[in-house]
C-alpha cells in the first residue's frame, strides 16, 4: 500500500480530534498502537541500567568490608580505597567511547547484549582477586560495561519507542539505575562482598538472555536499508492492528533529508552542532551539582545527625531517588522536560545553598577545623561525633540533603540522558551519544576525585556554595537553550535543529 492511500485510510478511521483539537496523521496511527511488546523490551533493555546501578552502588557496602579484611593482599589503604570507589567512572568513561562505534557497526542490539560480558566478567575477577590489582580491575571492566550501558540503552529506547511514552520509557533508564544503587545497599546488609560481586552479576546475565528474543530498533535497520526487517521490528513493536509503513515511510522520509554518512565537515551543521553543545552542558552541569560527592557524603551527615545506624543513612538516600525518579518518569510526558529540569535545578541550588549555610555556622561556632573534618572521613575515618550545639542544626543539613536528593531525582537525574537519546539525528547518534558520556563519566571522575581537596582548599561551605552556584546555572541553561522534546517525535525534534519542520 503506497503512503498516501495508508494517510487517507488513517485519517478516515477515526474522526476524533486529539486534545489540542487538531487531528493529525500520527494521532491517528497511535490509536492503533498496542504498547505491551514495546514495554516488554524496554523491561528486557532496563536490565542493563540495574546492573550499573549494581556496579555504582557496590563500593559503598564492599569498601569498609575491605579495608579491615583480614587477607592483607586484598586490604585497602584509604588510597587505594578511594581508587576502588572512583575508578568505575574512568573504566566508564572509555566504555563511552567504545560504546559510540560499537553501536553503529554492531547495532544497537547486539551492542546491548555485548554490554553484558565486561559486567560479568568484571565481576569475577573481583570475586576471584587474589591482589588489590585485581580488585581495580575488576572495577575498571564492570566501569566499563556501565559506561557501554549508559550510552545504548537510552538509545535503543528511545529508537523503539513513541513520543507518547518515550519520556516514561526513557525515565526508566535512571529509576533502574538508582533501584540497582539501593540494590546493592540492600545486599550489602545481608551478603558479604564476594556474595555481593556474585549476586550483582544476575542483572546483566538476564539481560544477555532476555535480549536474544527482542528486536533491534527500526531506525537501526532503516539506516542499514533494512526496510523489511524494519517493518518486522515495528509490527513486534506496535502490534497487529497499527499500519507500520506509515511509521517506516515517516522515518524514511526524515533520514533521506539528512546525508548518510557522518564526515567531521557536518560538525558545521546547525542540526549536528546545535543538539550535541547541548547534550555535552547536560551532562557537564549534571555532574556539577555534585550528586556524587553529596552521595558519598551522605553517611557522614547521618553520623553527624546521630542517628544511630548511620549506615542505613545510604539506603534512605537510595530509596528517596527510587520513589522520586519514579513520580519523574510518571509525569515526564505530561509536564515535559524543561519545567522538570527547571524545579529541580531550583531545588538543588537552595538546598546546597542551606547546606553551605550549615557548615559555615557550625564551622563559626566550632572554629574552622570542624568545617572540613568531615571531608576527610569519606572512606575509613570514623567521624567525630558532633557536639550538642551543633547538633541543633543537623535537621537543616538532612532536610538539605532530602530536598537536594529528591530535587536530582525529579529532573537532573533522568533529563539528560533522556534528551540525549533524543536530539542527535540517526547518523551521528553513536559519535555524539559517546561524546556526551565520555563528559558524563569524566566530570563524575574530576569531581569525585577532586570533592575532599576542595573542601580542605575552599572549606566545606565554600565547596557547597560553589555547587550552589552551579545549579543556579543550571536553571538559566535549562530555560534558554534546552528544548521541549515532550509529544514530538524524534524526526520533529531533530529537524527543529535544522530550521525545517519534519512530517
Ligand atoms: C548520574 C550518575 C549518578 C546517578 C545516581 C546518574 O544519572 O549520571 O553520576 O551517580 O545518576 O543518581
Amino acid at each position: 500500500m503506497d503512503i498516501q492511500s495508508e494517510r487517507r485510510r488513517l485519517l478516515d478511521a477515526d474522526d476524533d480530534e486529539s486534545p489540542s483539537g487538531v487531528r493529525t496523521e500520527q494521532d491517528a496511527y497511535l490509536d492503533k498502537v498496542k504498547n505491551g511488546k514495546l514495554y516488554l523490551a524496554t523491561f528486557a533493555a532496563i536490565l542493563g541500567p540495574l546492573s550499573f546501578g549494581f556496579v555504582l552502588g557496590y563500593s559503598s557496602p564492599a569498601i569498609p568490608e575491605l579495608t579491615k579484611i583480614q587477607d592483607s593482599r586484598l586490604r585497602l589503604d584509604d588510597e587505594q580505597a578511594s581508587w576502588f570507589g572512583s575508578i568505575v567512572t574512568l573504566g566508564a568513561a572509555l566504555g563511552g567511547l567504545l560504546g559510540g562505534w560499537i553501536v553503529d557497526k554492531i547495532g544497537r542490539k547486539l551492542s546491548l547484549m555485548f554490554c553484558s560480558l565486561p559486567f560479568v566478567f568484571g565481576f569475577t575477577v573481583i570475586v576471584a582477586a587474589q591482589n588489590v590489582w585485581m580488585l581495580l580491575l575488576g572495577r575498571v571492566l564492570t566501569g566499563l560495561a556501565s559506561g557501554l550501558t549508559s550510552l545504548v540503552v537510552p538509545l535503543y529506547i528511545s529508537e523503539m519507542a513513541h513520543e507518547r511514552v518515550r519520556g516514561t520509557m526513557g525515565s526508566c533508564v535512571q529509576l533502574m539505575v538508582v533501584t540497582g544503587i539501593m540494590g546493592a545497599y540492600v545486599g550489602g546488609f545481608f551478603l558479604d562482598w564476594r556474595w555481593l560481586a556474585i549476586c550483582s552479576s544476575i542483572p546483566p546475565t538476564l539481560m544477555m538472555v532476555c535480549m536474544c528474543f527482542m528486536p533491534e530498533t527500526p531506525r537501526f535497520l532503516l539506516s542499514q536499508g533494512k526496510r523489511r526487517e524494519a517493518e518486522e521490528a515495528l509490527r513486534f513493536l506496535r502490534g497487529p492492528d497499527a499500519p507500520v509503513e506509515w511509521e517506516c515511510a515517516a522515518i524514511e522520509d526524515a533520514y533521506d533529508e539528512q546525508a548518510a554518512n557522518f564526515q567531521v565537515a557536518d560538525l558545521k551543521d546547525p542540526g549536528i552542532y546545535k543538539p550535541l553543545g547541548i547534550g555535552v552542558m547536560l551532562m557537564v552541569f549534571q555532574q556539577m551539582t555534585g550528586i556524587n560527592a553529596i552521595m558519598f557524603y551522605a553517611e557522614t551527615v547521618f553520623e553527624q545527625a546521630h542517628f544511630k545506624e548511620s549506615d542505613k543513612a545510604s539506603v534512605i538516600v537510595g530509596l528517596t531517588q527510587v520513589v522520586f525518579t519514579a513520580v519523574a518518569a510518571l509525569i515526564m510526558d505530561k509536564a515535559g522536560r524543561k519545567i522538570l529540569l527547571v524545579i529541580s535545578g531550583v531545588a538543588m541550588a537552595i538546598s546546597t545553598a542551606v547546606f553551605g549555610v550549615y557548615f559555615y555556622l557550625t564551622a563559626h561556632w566550632h572554629g574552622s577545623a570542624s568545617a572540613s573534618s568531615p571531608a576527610v572521613t569519606l572512606w575509613t575515618q570514623t567521624p567525630t561525633p558532633a557536639p550538642l550545639a551543633e547538633a541543633d542544626l543537623t535537621w537543616l543539613a538532612l532536610a538539605s540533603m532530602g530536598v537536594f536528593i529528591t530535587g536530582f531525582a525529579l529532573g537532573w537525574g533522568p533529563i539528560p540522558w533522556l534528551v540525549m537519546s533524543e536530539i542527535f539525528p540517526t547518523k551521528v547518534r553513536g559519535f555524539a551519544s559517546a561524546t556526551c558520556v565520555l563528559a558524563n563519566w569524566g566530570m563524575a571522575f574530576i569531581i569525585t576525585k577532586t570533592f575532599q581537596d576542595l573542601m580542605a582548599l575552599m572549606t566545606s561551605a565554600g565547596t557547597f556554595w560553589m555547587f550552589a552556584v552551579a545549579c543556579a546555572l543550571n536553571v538559566v541553561f535549562a530555560l534558554i537553550f534546552v528544548p521541549e522534546t515532550k509529544g514530538k517525535t524524534l524526526e520533529q525534534i531533530q529537524a527543529n535543529f535544522r530550521g525545517t519542520s519534519a512530517l
